[in-house]
């Protein structure tokens, strides 16, 4: 029977950490950090996400803006956007969430924002230090994955983690962030053979693929750490993440619920990240 990791109450532990950060900032160096963060068009799952970075601000206390932009602005309107924000001295962090309309350049986006400012770790500069263990912005969902694990004191020294999905914004990073703990660490994907066999040597397993049921109780070792990432609408409508829930929580040592469980803990860690990018800023 697994013991559900609980991403909720642990983000407001993190919360409340940053919340006394900014306190103790403000009271040092006479202004809160701030954070922008920047919407295009009405994708109603982005729309969901910055109202809860921007909520999860201000509890901290911190500065934040949330700019709704047209879903029809052009590239360089953007661009142009974000070069004002870079040159604002009272801007700490700037997000831009992802994805955008098809005819805007995310790289573009991505490599124009300051990397002093990349609250998402996505800027080159930032995806170069994190692979050649330099201290700086560690994206914000395997940042979250990280504390999660550490929450339950588990040590990841020796033990096999595989995480499915290789994306920039969590499956990389967060196969980096296992390294750098000594796991040995397999990245699975749509092309792996045999998921199953591979997930199944997992003690802990990480799924940020997108796929509703994309991983069940088959395909986990018991007493696997099962840590999933995935945020999808099964048939009927509810939120779900790439793990079969019933089928693998009996299987697991630890699990970690959607929602309730990674995401909460993203908007937590970005809330991090700016206070990383103030104290940047002030050297
Ligand atoms: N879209 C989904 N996840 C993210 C994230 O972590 N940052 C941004 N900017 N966009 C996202």
């Amino acid at each position: 029977m697994g013991q559900i990791i609980d991403g909720k109450a642990l983000s407001v532990v993190v919360k409340d950490e940053v919340k006394a950060e900014v306190a103790e900032l403000e009271a040092k160096y006479g202004r809160k950090p701030c954070l922008v963060v920047i919407i295009v068009g009405e994708n109603p799952a982005s729309q969901v996400y910055v109202r809860n970075k921007v909520k999860a601000a201000a509890y901290t206390g911190m500065e934040s803006q949330l700019i709704e932009l047209p879903a029809d602005i052009s590239e360089e309107a953007l661009l142009g956007k974000i070069v004002e924000l870079n040159n604002d001295p009272k801007v700490d962090g700037i997000l831009v969430q992802l994805p955008l309309p098809k005819h805007i350049d995310e790289e573009k986006v991505i490599d124009t924002i300051s990397r002093e400012k990349d609250v998402d770790g996505f800027h080159p500069g930032n995806v170069a230090g994190l692979w050649l263990g330099k201290d700086c912005i560690v994206p914000c969902t395997p940042a979250g994955i990280m504390r999660l694990i550490d929450s339950i004191g588990y040590e990841l020294k020796g033990k096999n983690a595989v995480v499915v999905g290789r994306s920039n914004i969590v499956g990389k990073p967060v196969a980096k962030l296992l390294l750098d703990r000594h796991a040995t660490v397999t990245i699975a994907h749509s092309r792996t053979a045999d998921l199953g066999a591979v997930c199944r040597t997992a003690d802990v397993l990480i799924t940020a693929v997108g796929k509703a049921g994309l991983v069940d109780g088959s395909m986990i070792k018991p007493g696997a750490i099962v840590i999933d990432v995935g945020m999808n609408r099964n048939a009927e409508g509810k939120l779900c993440g790439d793990v079969d829930f019933a089928s693998a929580e009996p299987v697991a040592s630890w699990i970690t619920p959607v929602p309730g469980g990674v995401g909460p803990m993203t908007i937590a860690m970005l809330m991090k990240n700016t206070i990383h990018c103030f104290l940047s800023r002030q050297k």
